[in-house]
C-alpha cells in the first residue's frame, strides 16, 4: 500500500523550509555562517515518527497477527488517523480503539512531577475534534473510549491485540498501560512506544524539540526488566520511538 497520505494528510509534510525560511538561509550562506534554519516538528510526533508507525503495523497485518488495534494516548487521532487508513485498505476487519481522557493529562504523581517537564492538562484535545477529523477525511470513526487510562484499560481494551501504540508521555500513564496490554498482545503482535529514548543508542542531545518525556523509558525499562522481549529504538528525526514484538 502507498503511504503518501502521511506526507498530505494535514501538515504532516513540514520539512520543506516556508519562502522566509529559504530566504535567511540564503544570507546564512552568504555570510559564511554554517548554521539553518529549518521548520519546527508538530507537537505531537512527526513524519518519520508516522513512517514508522505505518511499517510496524503494516507488518502485523501481512503476517497476519490475530487480534485488533489499539492507540493508547490518541488525542486529536493524528496517528489513529493513519492506524485506520492502513485497516481500511489492507484488513477491515480490525477494529482500531482509541483511548485518552480528551482532557489533557492527568493530575502528575510524584515520579512524574519530578521531571519537571508536564502538567495536569497540558495537550487536551476533545472528542469532538477527533471526530470531526474523521468526519472531514471520510474515514471510518474508531471506537473511542473517554477517560482516564486507569478507569478503561484494562476494562474496555480487546479480547486479543495485534498492534498497541503507546503514547501516554507520562511514566505513570506507560506503567498503567504497559501490564495489562502486553497480556492481551498475541504472539508477533508489535507494541509501538511512541517517546521511547536511548541516549545510548541514539543521542539526541543538541536537537531541539522532541524529548521531553523521560518517564516513558523508565517506566518501558521497568516493565521488561523480567521479559524475554528486546525495546529496540526507531529513528525518528527530533523524536525517537521504541518498539517490541511479542513473543
Ligand atoms: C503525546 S499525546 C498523544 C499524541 C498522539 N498519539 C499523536 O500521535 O498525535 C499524549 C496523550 O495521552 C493522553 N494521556 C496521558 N495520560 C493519560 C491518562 N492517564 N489517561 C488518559 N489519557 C492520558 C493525553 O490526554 C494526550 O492526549
Amino acid at each position: 500500500m502507498d503511504n503518501a497520505f502521511i506526507a498530505t494528510t494535514f501538515d504532516w509534510d513540514h520539512r520543506y523550509p516556508t519562502s522566509w525560511q529559504r530566504f535567511s538561509n540564503k544570507v546564512l550562506r552568504k555570510l559564511r555562517l554554517t548554521v539553518r534554519l529549518s521548520p519546527a516538528p508538530s507537537d505531537m510526533a512527526n513524519v518519520e515518527a508516522r513512517m514508522n508507525l505505518f511499517h510496524l503495523l503494516e507488518q502485523t497485518v501481512v503476517n497476519k497477527v490475530p487480534g485488533d488495534v489499539v492507540d493508547l494516548g490518541c488525542n486529536a487521532g493524528d496517528s489513529t488517523i493513519v492506524m485506520q487508513r492502513i485497516l481500511t485498505e489492507l484488513d477491515p476487519s480490525k477494529a482500531v480503539h482509541a483511548y485518552d481522557s480528551f482532557e489533557g493529562l492527568p493530575e502528575l504523581t510524584e515520579n512524574d512531577r519530578n521531571d519537571n517537564v508536564y502538567g495536569k492538562g497540558y495537550m487536551a484535545a476533545g472528542l469532538e475534534l477527533f471526530s470531526h477529523k474523521f468526519r472531514t477525511l471520510g474515514l471510518k470513526m474508531p471506537y473511542t473510549h473517554k477517560g482516564w487510562f486507569e478507569e478503561t484499560v484494562p476494562k474496555d481494551l480487546p479480547e486479543k491485540i495485534s498492534f498497541a501504540l503507546f503514547d501516554g508521555d507520562l511514566y505513570e500513564s506507560t506503567r498503567h498501560l504497559l501490564p495489562h496490554v502486553y497480556e492481551r498482545m498475541s504472539p508477533g503482535a508489535i507494541g509501538m512506544i511512541a517517546v521511547y529514548y536511548d541516549e545510548k543508542i541514539l543521542a539526541r542531545e543538541g536537537i531541539s524539540g522532541g524529548y521531553r518525556s523521560p518517564g516513558v523509558k523508565r517506566a518501558t525499562d521497568e516493565f521488561f526488566r523480567d521479559k524475554q522481549e528486546k525495546v529496540s529504538v526507531l529513528y525518528a528525526n527530533e523524536y525517537s520511538n521504541g518498539y517490541f514484538r511479542k513473543l
